[in-house]
């Protein structure tokens, strides 16, 4: 059975293997979920929504069966068409699929045909969009995902001003719903991150570029819960 981190109000870590060696990514992974981190956040970029190119569906199963299927595998789709990817990256073993709300043009009508895969569902925005963009989509999705940076690259500097965006959310969410912020966190980010109402903490290059990873996550984790 997936880990479920719905299960649960505590914050949790997912760790992005966008800054992973991905010439060893089964050891990567099995070293960062070992040493704390809960689950795992996948960047799926096209080369078109942002400037840059990942992975897809191939990677996913890859990390599905580095896990043994057991650990959550959280999607975060910087692609234009997130419809057409949404399908097979359920297939290859994604939990969630949240896809950005510039990318569609109905957003609750891409968030129901996403569930039908039976995911869970996340909306995500830009740092230049506002955050009242996701107020009508926010009852149909699982995840309010706030970029805290310019989505497309990992080890960016955190933008503090989008803590207004998920103070703002926090107001809107029920308890069944997730708060994700993804871009910057680290050990000097994450405590403010916790404050203003994160539940899941997205972390790439603070964990994965540490000399000691271990301490790297343990130490965010220490934020985590003092914040
Ligand atoms: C950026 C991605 C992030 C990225 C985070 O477009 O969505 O998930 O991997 O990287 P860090 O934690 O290094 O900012
Ligand atoms: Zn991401």
């Amino acid at each position: 059975m997936t880990s479920d981190p719905f299960n649960s109000t505590a914050p949790m870590i997912a760790a992005s293997i966008l800054s992973a060696d991905f010439s060893r990514l089964g050891s990567e992974i099995s070293e960062v979920l070992t040493h704390g981190c809960d689950f795992l956040h996948l960047d799926i970029m096209d080369g078109h929504f942002v400037p840059n190119i990942s992975f897809g569906p191939h990677v996913t199963e890859g990390a599905r069966s580095a896990t043994g299927g057991k650990v959550y595998l959280d999607a975060h789709l910087m692609v234009s068409d997130p419809l057409k990817y949404a399908p097979p990256l359920v297939k290859a073993g994604a939990s969630s699929i949240t896809f950005h709300v510039e990318a569609v043009d109905d957003p609750i009508a891409a968030a129901r045909e996403i569930r039908k895969l039976g995911c869970h569902v996340g909306v995500t925005l830009r740092p230049m969009t506002s955050v009242e963009t996701l107020f009508p989509i926010l009852e149909y999705v699982d995840i309010a995902l706030v970029m805290s940076v310019r989505p497309g690259f990992s080890g960016q500097k955190f933008i503090p001003e989008m803590l207004e965006k998920v103070r703002q959310l926090k107001n809107r969410v029920s308890a069944r719903q997730r708060i994700e912020i993804d871009g910057g966190i680290n050990h000097d980010t994450a405590a403010a991150a916790r404050r203003a109402g994160v539940d899941w903490f997205v972390v790439a290059s603070a964990i994965f570029d540490a000399k000691d990873r271990p301490a790297a996550i343990a130490s965010i984790r220490g934020q985590l819960a003092g914040g």
